[in-house]
């Protein structure tokens, strides 16, 4: 346990998920539950990259949550910078306001990827793209709530986990029990850093609800996205069983030099490194990039 955290387990926010079935990514509209402001974390933005097409979707169905239930927006979240869907960020702050956020550790993956994608001077790799940059242990509101940002890194370097009330949006760190953990093979990721932030997530309080932001559905088993910080430590297939770092490291190197690259991680790094812009060419088009051999 760490008892300074303020995590506000008498407070329950209403936690609604929306599923995304192109990349199994879960989004969420969580509400404050004394007012009603809202967050939302880790929108998804619809393409079809083949044909270079984006739309709404997704993010419309948010908006329409949100406007049936007469909602606030005061925030939008990134867990992290995702390399396999783009973020609708702005197209929600565009129609219900609120701040967009991200770890501070985005400055290490602009640095890594405005490389990657040889993006000239125009490009900050600041982080002012984003509204807020959170540090580890900072803390914001929604409404009356307290939220609590912890640096979570490894399976990239701006990963962190938001702690809203008793529910916590643990990014890619976690997967459910029998999904075990994130891969920790891309620029920044350490899978030893993984095992001590999973550590970190596993000492808060048992009951804190823990929404995850990816399910597969291994062996067959409905989509799920939410468990306990003691149902994880009780069952995690990766983690559990008492294994030490040493075996969680050999296991995650292994496993990961055998998962594919995502399907989406080129226009997936371009826009969300940008807090969900899509890069324009010089006539300002909206348009990407493949770099060829380069990742
Ligand atoms: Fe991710």
């Amino acid at each position: 346990m760490m008892p300074d955290l303020p995590i506000q387990m008498d407070v329950t926010p209403e936690v609604s998920g929306f599923f995304d079935e192109a990349t199994n990514t879960i989004s969420y509209v969580v509400r404050d539950p004394g007012s009603t402001a809202c967050a939302i974390i880790d929108p998804v933005l619809d393409i079809d990259y083949a044909a270079g097409r984006i739309t709404y979707g997704g993010a419309d169905r948010l908006i329409a949550h949100i406007r049936e239930q007469g909602l606030s927006l005061e925030w939008i979240i990134e867990t992290h910078v995702h390399a396999d869907h783009l973020s609708a960020a702005p197209y929600l702050q565009d129609a219900l306001g609120g701040k967009i956020g991200i770890g501070a550790g985005i400055t290490e993956v602009q640095e890594t990827f405005g490389k990657v994608f040889n993006e000239g001077t125009e490009f900050q790799r600041d982080g002012s793209q984003f509204d807020a940059l959170f540090q580890d242990g900072d803390t914001y509101s929604v409404g009356g709530m307290q939220a609590l940002a912890l640096h979570t890194p490894g399976h990239t370097p701006a990963c962190m986990v938001h702690v809203m009330g008793d529910a916590a949006f643990v990014g890619d760190t976690l997967f459910m029990p029998d999904g075990g953990s994130a891969r920790c093979d891309f620029p920044g990721g350490d899978a030893g850093q993984l095992y001590d932030s999973i550590q970190r997530i596993l000492t808060l309080p048992d009951d804190l609800r823990l929404f995850m932001c990816h399910d597969y559905g291994p062996g067959g088993r409905a989509i799920a996205w939410e468990t306990s910080v003691a149902e994880q430590r009780r069952a995690n297939i990766h983690v559990g069983g008492g294994k030490t770092r040493d075996d969680f490291i050999a296991f995650r190197t292994e496993r990961d030099a055998q998962l594919k690259v995502p399907a989406l991680i080129i226009p997936s790094l371009q826009v969300n490194m940008r807090a969900g812009e899509v890069p324009r060419d010089d006539d300002g088009h909206p348009m990407m990039k493949v770099p060829v051999n380069g990742l």
